[in-house]
């Protein structure tokens, strides 16, 4: 099979001025020899994009919750780039799997990136843990699977975060609810008939409730495209900065909406 990688040292070096090498090739973003292939140069893109985009919203913000982390591409991504620089900024990465947040903690080592810490839990449980600080500036969660993007809500009010950054991931929730919903409305039978379109629509009924209900709770929110298409399938990304106490607006809106549409989402179950 003909060699899959795409670039070299070179090329990643002027894709990522003073970034760690180092980094990348724990990441496996690059191997060994400093190369590329197309998979990682997808995920470095991705990310690189993501990183481009949040650091001038980052501006005065200390402390990073990274949820649903996997191997925290972005959180480390983001310290290597960023919060090196900040004095007293702190990285924190929760992830379900004890094998990831073990990656984790030896990438930080290896790095010499002190300033981090990991935490095994779900993002739930974590709102409780006393690991970590009553409040957190800025919670991200990229392609948090299914509700975790809900809890990474939660998480977010619960730590007084000022900007929260959601890239949902595959949503079948809503998708479930409305499949056992009474389908007495016409308008409601040809939205979700059919799987596909049920699927779709949830999703996207999903995060028009996630949007409005942090608007509701006082966040100036914008939705956007987080990269083109043929990067991910998964690109709507979610951006939401603390304005204000609250909307009562976004609220009326938010309670229309679910008038229409009622869904028991557990976001509901998770927020106070
Ligand atoms: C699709 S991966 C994304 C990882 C990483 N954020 C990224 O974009 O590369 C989702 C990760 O979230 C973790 N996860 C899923 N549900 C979770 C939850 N409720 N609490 C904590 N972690 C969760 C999974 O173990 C997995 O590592």
């Amino acid at each position: 099979m003909a060699n899959k990688s795409v670039s070299n040292t070179n090329e990643i070096k002027s894709l990522w001025p003073g970034q760690s090498m180092d980094l990348l090739k724990s990441l496996h973003i690059l191997t060994r020899d400093g190369a590329l292939n197309q998979d990682s140069r997808r995920k470095l893109k991705q990310v690189q994009h993501l990183v481009q985009f949040l650091t001038p919203q980052l501006e005065g913000l200390k402390t990073i919750a990274d949820l649903g982390a996997g191997k925290s591409y972005l959180g480390f991504m983001l310290y290597d780039l960023w919060m090196r620089g900040v004095d007293e900024s702190h990285l924190f990465a929760i992830e379900a799997r004890e094998d990831l947040i073990a990656t984790c903690r030896k990438i930080a080592a290896d790095s010499g990136f002190d300033r981090t810490t990991f935490v095994q839990s779900t993002i739930l449980d974590a709102s409780q843990n006393t690991e970590l600080p009553e409040a957190i500036d800025a919670v991200v969660a990229l392609h948090a699977c299914d509700t975790a993007t809900d809890e990474a809500i939660a998480f977010a009010l619960k730590k007084d975060a000022k900007f929260i950054a959601l890239v949902p991931c595959c949503q079948a929730e809503v998708a479930r609810l409305l499949e056992e919903k009474e389908m007495n409305s016409t308008v409601g039978r040809s939205l979700w008939r059919h799987g596909l379109h049920r699927r779709e629509f949830g999703s996207h009924l999903t995060n028009v409730i996630r949007a409005l209900f942090l608007e509701s709770r006082g966040y100036k929110v914008r939705v956007t495209e987080l990269i083109g298409w043929e990067h991910s399938m998964k690109n709507e990304l979610i951006l939401a900065t603390k304005i204000q106490k609250g909307n009562a607006l976004a609220k009326s809106h938010l309670d229309n909406l679910l008038h229409e549409f009622p869904v028991k989402m557990k976001l509901f179950e998770l927020v106070d």
